[in-house]
C-alpha cells in the first residue's frame, strides 16, 4: 500500500519487472546530465536516468547509477527528503514523511523482491 500510495514508488517502478522504461531526474546529487547528453533540447532529461527495475533488488548494492546509495534504507531515506529541488526533477518525486513502523514495511516489501534460484535445464537444441 506504502509504495502504491503515499510513497509514490509506483508511479514509476510499475509493471512486472518494476521499471516503466522511461527516464526521470529522481533528484540524486550528481555532475552526470544523464539522458541530457542525447536530448540536449529537453530540459527534463537533465540527470535524467533510466528507472531500473527492481527484482533482485538485495543482490546488488550500492544502488543508483553512480552507486551513490549504499543500501535499501538509505535510498528510502532519499526519497522521503525528495533528493535535489531543481527544474529537471520529476513531478512524480514528492517528499513523503514516514514513521518507523512504515519505513520497516516498505523495506520488508523491497527485500521480498528477491526471489529464489531455480535450475535452469539446458535447451535441447535441433541438430
Ligand atoms: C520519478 C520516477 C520515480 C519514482 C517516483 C521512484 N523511482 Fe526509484 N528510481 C527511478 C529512477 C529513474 C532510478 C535510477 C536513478 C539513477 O540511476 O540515478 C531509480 C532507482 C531506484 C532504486 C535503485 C535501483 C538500482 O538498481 O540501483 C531503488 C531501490 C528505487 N528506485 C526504489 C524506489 C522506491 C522505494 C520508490 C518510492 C519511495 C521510488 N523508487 C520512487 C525512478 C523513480
Amino acid at each position: 500500500m506504502l509504495f502504491n500510495g503515499k510513497a509514490g514508488c509506483a508511479a514509476c517502478h510499475s509493471g512486472w519487472n518494476l521499471p516503466d522504461n522511461k527516464f526521470h531526474d529522481i533528484g540524486t546529487d550528481t555532475e552526470d546530465i544523464g539522458r541530457a547528453q542525447l536530448e540536449p533540447d529537453n530540459p527534463m532529461a537533465k540527470h535524467a536516468f533510466k528507472t531500473p527495475g527492481l527484482r533482485n533488488l538485495t543482490q546488488r548494492a550500492p544502488f543508483t547509477h553512480n552507486g551513490s546509495q549504499a543500501d535499501l534504507k538509505s535510498i528510502l531515506a532519499f526519497y522521503a527528503t525528495g533528493g535535489v529541488e531543481r527544474p529537471s526533477r520529476s513531478k512524480l518525486i514528492k517528499p513523503f514523511s514516514m514513521n518507523d513502523q512504515e519505513s520497516e514495511d516498505l523495506l520488508a516489501f523491497m527485500q521480498s523482491l528477491t526471489g529464489e534460484k531455480s535450475a535452469t535445464p539446458m535447451p535441447v537444441l535441433p541438430n
